[in-house]
Formats: structure tokens, sequence, C-alpha cells
């Protein structure tokens, strides 16, 4: 089976997924866009309300920050991979609980594994937690670690984790944002060195 298959395919089971309480609640499953050859992916934490409401991630407010982070490095939507830990939306946007990531994340797991990604960034705390101890990574304070390299080694070769702050604190800290920014600058470094 192709990529285009297999993302289909898990894609479906995300639309349909009962496997925890969010699953009542939720208006749309999001289960992720972008490429499927995607060199870059981007992790958030969960949808929030008009990412509920479109079935798509990062069309709300934090979406517009991270767009203009995209495009200042000259990258699309469409040739990077984009998703969250959790495929729906927490009630009033609060975060999501340990059961919820450990019934969601086996998704982010294939996704991972079908996309075969260079490079993945996690969005914030949350996300930069499960994917560093899924590598098998320390965790530390995301204002510590930050815009660094952490090299895996995988069965199909070496994934670069950049953790980054999420998006939506730019829109409250303006200070965060230049952090933001230079931590794209340095993705780009990244993918433009190893890609
Ligand atoms: Fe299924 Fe994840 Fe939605 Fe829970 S949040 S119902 S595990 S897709
Ligand atoms: N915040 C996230 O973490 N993910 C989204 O998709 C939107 C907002």
């Amino acid at each position: 089976m192709g990529k285009e298959e297999l993302m289909n395919k898990l894609e479906e089971k995300i639309k349909s997924c009962r496997k925890c309480p969010l699953g009542e609640l939720r208006t749309n499953a999001v289960p992720g866009s972008g490429s499927y050859n995607a060199k870059v992916m981007f992790v958030g934490e969960a949808p929030g309300y008009w990412e509920d409401q479109k079935g798509l991630p990062f069309v709300g407010r934090a979406g517009k920050v991270l767009d203009e982070l995209l495009a200042e490095i000259g990258l699309d939507r469409d040739e990077v991979y984009i998703t969250n830990i959790v495929k729906c939306r927490p009630p009033d946007n609060r975060d999501p609980t340990e059961d919820e990531i450990k019934a969601c994340s086996p998704y982010l797991d294939r996704q991972i594994d079908i996309i075969r990604p260079k490079v993945i960034v996690p969005l914030g705390r949350h996300s930069m937690r499960y994917i560093l101890e899924k590598f098998g990574f320390e965790v530390e304070p995301i204002s510590k670690i930050h815009g660094k390299a952490f090299e895996a080694h995988t069965l199909f070769g070496k994934i670069v984790i950049m953790p980054m702050y999420h998006p939506a604190v730019a829109l409250y800290r303006p200070a965060l944002k230049e952090e933001l920014r230079k931590d794209f600058q340095k993705l780009r470094e990244l993918t433009g060195e190893s890609l």
C-alpha cells in the first residue's frame, strides 16, 4: 500500500474514532493536513474551536501565526504536514488529559511511521514532552530547549526534533514571538542543510 492509501485509511479511522470521551463532544475530528511526503512535520496540542468546526488543524488565531512564521522562511502549508497529539477538541480548550493523550497518540505514531519526516517540530510543552519521551530524550523546560536540535535514530533513518513554543503564546507574549521567529530561522537552516 502507498502512503496515500495508508493515510486515507488512517484518516477514516480517526474520523469515526470513539476511543476516548472527546469523540462524543467533537463536531469534526482533525486528523491533520499537508503533504504525505513532507520532510517537516509540525505537531500541536489539540484542535480548538475553529479546527473542530472545519476539521482542519491550525485554522484559528494560532494558525494565522503559524502561517506567518512559515511564510517568513518560505515554506508553504502544502509542503509540510501539520497535526496534533490529540485529534478531537477538548471542551473549553482545556489541556488534553494524560488518558486522552494515551488514547490518541497511536494515531500520531502511525502518521510519523507513514510520512517518515526528517524533522519533527513539537509546538508547545505537551507535544514536546510526548515526542521527546517517545524518542527516548530527557524532557527539560521548553524555555531551555526550544530551537535545539535533538537527533533521533529510527528504523527508517535520522529524525531531527526541534521543539518550539506554541504559536498561541505569540498572541499575548511578543517576546516569545521573537523566539519563535528565531527558531523558525534555525529550522530553515536545518532544512536547507540536510533535506
Ligand atoms: Fe479518538 Fe483521539 Fe478523538 Fe479520542 S481524541 S476520540 S482517541 S481521535
Ligand atoms: N492549537 C493547537 O495546538 N492545534 C490546533 O490545531 C489549533 C490550535
